[in-house]
């Protein structure tokens, strides 16, 4: 097993690219602490890990929030005395496709608060955890839009910003011992997406999107685990400040 009694954080658990990772990194033998804010969908993606044989344990936060991203931190440092791999998975889009002069000025905000503002916090008391251990690994989730989206700009913004900010702390971090890097999904088929969209239209958005990517096909949850997975074990220990495409070969 890859990850032996390692204790690993994933925030957003209860989402399709949580779960997936959740699942996965238990599999490999780390204690998965779950984190969201959706603890229903969080105990469901538990449940996944002890059915497989895997241990872990719940924790709420609302990552927007910087209490509760610091009490999170404070529980796991308290009842573990470590932190071996933290999975920023927790965000998504708050602001609707437009055009540049209809971007609002909340939603705009909330994203930068969901997807970047929330992992710069986190990886702040990461780094608090594991500098004294002079070990760790981080693992940070990107956008293939972090290249740039004509009509997502808050979005590719938050998302970009975070490859910046990876790169910055992998400098930072590398003498003691952590390695940072970023994940950059297109396309995932996630519950959540075809709910929003309703079946018809995430049916276009799938088929349109597995036409332009070489491999033929939308990325599925595991994929993007995988890599995840990877980066977060051994096999990737000298590979830092990084942003890994799970693209299928979108965009080449
Ligand atoms: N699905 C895709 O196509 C895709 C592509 C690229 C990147 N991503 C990114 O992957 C990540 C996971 O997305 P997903 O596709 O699994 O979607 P998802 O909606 O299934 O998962 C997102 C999870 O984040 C949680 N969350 C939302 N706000 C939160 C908050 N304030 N505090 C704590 N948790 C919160 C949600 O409850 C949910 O469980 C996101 O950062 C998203 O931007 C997704």
């Amino acid at each position: 097993m890859r990850l032996s009694d390692r204790i690993a954080l994933v925030t957003g658990a209860a989402g399709g690219i949580g779960r997936a990772t959740a699942v996965r990194f238990a599999r490999e033998g780390a204690v998965v602490i779950a984190s969201d804010i959706n603890m229903d969908g969080c105990a469901e993606t538990l449940e996944l890990i002890e059915r497989g044989g895997g241990r872990g344990a719940l924790m709420k936060a609302d990552v927007t929030l910087e209490e509760e991203i610091v009490s999170l931190y404070s529980e796991i440092s308290d009842r573990y005395g470590k932190l071996d791999c933290v999975i920023n998975i927790a965000g998504g889009d708050c602001e609707p496709a437009s055009d540049v002069e209809q971007i609002d000025y909340l939603r705009m905000s909330a994203n930068l608060d969901l997807n970047l503002k929330s992992c710069i916090i986190s990886c702040r008391e990461a780094a608090k955890i594991m500098k004294p251990k002079g070990s760790g690994t981080i693992v940070n989730m990107s956008s293939l839009v972090y290249r740039g989206s004509p009509n997502q700009f808050s979005y590719s913004a938050s998302k970009g910003g975070i490859f910046a900010f990876t790169r910055s702390l992998a400098m930072s971090l590398g003498r003691y011992g952590i390695t940072v890097n970023a994940l950059a999904p297109a396309l995932v088929e996630v519950p959540a997406f075809v709910r929003a969209l309703g079946e018809e239209r995430w049916e276009m958005l799938r088929s349109d999107c597995a036409r332009r990517y070489p491999l033929g096909r939308v990325a599925t949850p595991d994929d993007v685990a995988k890599c995840a997975l990877f980066l977060a074990s051994d096999d990737a220990s000298f590979i830092t400040g990084q942003i890994i495409e799970i693209s299928g070969g979108a965009r080449l």
